[in-house]
């Protein structure tokens, strides 16, 4: 008698495209905080955060409870034809935190890709200009502007194209490649004599940490030069924060790590703690460019996303998780600094907050890595253009002794060979 779970990916592999590929073979029955549970009784502890979107853990009672209220009350009216205050009140407390110059204003949608996209209208309608920069190894979404946006081809973009124009990439800075600030920002002079003048470029896009990219932490001096060249043209800038937003790098937003602002922001994952919901905020009159009616979307800003999203905040601030971000990413560096003295096969630890990864020289050490400590236990995700980086994207409501059970199975792991 087969195993449920192996009934399941059998049913799934018939009634399901193979394009929709899953890396855990087994099914989830159950979630709490950083703990998941399969159907046949197994559970693993949880670092992956279902990609960076349960910063404050599955279920959190708080976020359960806010979601349940509003259920109570009513589930969904399509903002733009009957609105509610719940929105309004969540847009004016983002506005208040994000990290933009000035006046703020928000609107929401329900995945990143979607906030991304909007993010573009907003940029294009502001500067009625068309082109759009975006980096190397970057990702921003599996949508056709979002795809095209994105800087790697298998599996996001191999078989789908044409892609959108007017979508150029420029290098994004990476000591462990050897692309230095210099290098990045040669690459958009290049862009601009080879295939865009500047005066036709909206935004430059970028994520202040790469996620899908491997974890890449944009140099402060980079984000400076960054900006002076986009005010030197007219061009906005995008942070797309959908990945290191919500406490992940030790602070709400990652840009509040960089001396300079973005014009728009990006945010979705962890802003609703499980639930679809995602943002773009920026410059007020950035942001008021788009005519009445040209931002929406049925689902946009779903009633129990916004409640969730407001237990979020709530959660993020009550339980200081910026700062337990900064101190759990501190602890996992320094015990990942520690296993490179003894491991040949890593080359490279980066850390901004809790968003902690580690490079090994080649992709087997990294998915051998990944199988073992699944076998233990423990769900990590890779990253990184070679699938050669392990991301660490525990929740940060996670139990001390879970964590630190967490770090035994991977020190058990890393002090062996992982070929
Ligand atoms: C930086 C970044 N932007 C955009 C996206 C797309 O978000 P979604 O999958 O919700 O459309 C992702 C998803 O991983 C991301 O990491």
């Amino acid at each position: 008698m087969e195993g449920k779970n192996s009934q399941l990916q059998q049913r799934k592999d018939d009634a399901l495209p193979r394009g929709t590929g899953n890396l855990c073979q087994w099914y989830v029955e159950q979630a709490e905080n950083a703990t998941l549970r399969d159907v046949e009784g197994n559970s693993w502890i949880d670092f992956a955060g279902g990609i960076a979107v349960l910063n404050t853990g599955h279920r959190h009672p708080r976020i359960v409870q806010a979601i349940a209220h509003q259920l109570e009350k009513f589930t969904h009216t399509a903002f733009q034809v009957t609105p509610y205050e719940s929105y309004v009140a969540l847009a004016e407390r983002i506005n208040q935190r994000v990290p933009i110059a000035g006046k703020a204003k928000t609107a929401f949608f329900s995945t990143g890709a979607e906030a991304v996209e909007n993010a573009v209208k907003v940029a294009r309608a502001a500067t009625r200009r068309h082109g759009i920069i975006t980096f190397g190894n970057a990702f921003h979404g599996r949508t056709f502007m979002t795809m095209a946006m994105t800087g790697k081809v298998a599996p996001y973009k191999r078989d789908f194209g044409p892609m959108p124009a007017s979508v150029f990439h420029a290098r994004y800075p990476n000591s462990v490649s050897g692309i230095s600030i210099d290098d990045a920002l040669a690459s958009l002079d290049d862009i601009f004599t080879q295939d865009i003048a500047p005066q036709d470029v909206a935004a430059i896009v970028l994520e202040p940490v790469q996620g899908e990219g491997g974890f890449h932490i944009a140099p402060a001096e980079f984000f400076t030069r960054l900006r002076a060249l986009a005010d030197r043209h007219g061009i906005l800038l995008i942070a797309d924060e959908v990945q290191t937003g919500f406490g992940r790098t030790g602070k709400l937003f990652a840009m509040e790590h960089y001396a300079v602002k973005a014009d728009l922001i990006t945010m979705a994952k962890s802003l609703a703690g499980g639930m679809p919901l995602s943002a773009v905020s920026g410059r007020a009159e950035i942001m008021d460019a788009p005519g009445p009616g040209g931002l929406g979307g049925t689902y946009a800003g779903n009633p129990l996303s916004i409640a969730a999203a407001h237990a979020v905040l709530d959660v993020i601030d009550e339980e200081k998780l910026c700062e337990r971000s900064a101190q759990l990413g501190a602890q996992l560096n320094t015990f990942l600094q520690q296993a490179r003295a003894h491991n040949s096969a890593i080359t490279d630890v980066r850390a901004l907050g809790s968003m902690v990864a580690v490079e090994f020289s080649d992709a087997q050490s990294a998915q051998t890595l990944q199988q073992q400590a699944m076998q233990r236990g423990l769900l990590l995700l890779t990253c990184g253009p070679q699938g050669n980086v392990i991301r660490f994207l525990y929740p940060l409501t996670i139990p001390d002794a879970q964590f630190r059970q967490a770090l035994d199975i991977l020190g058990s792991l890393l002090s062996q060979p992982q070929a």
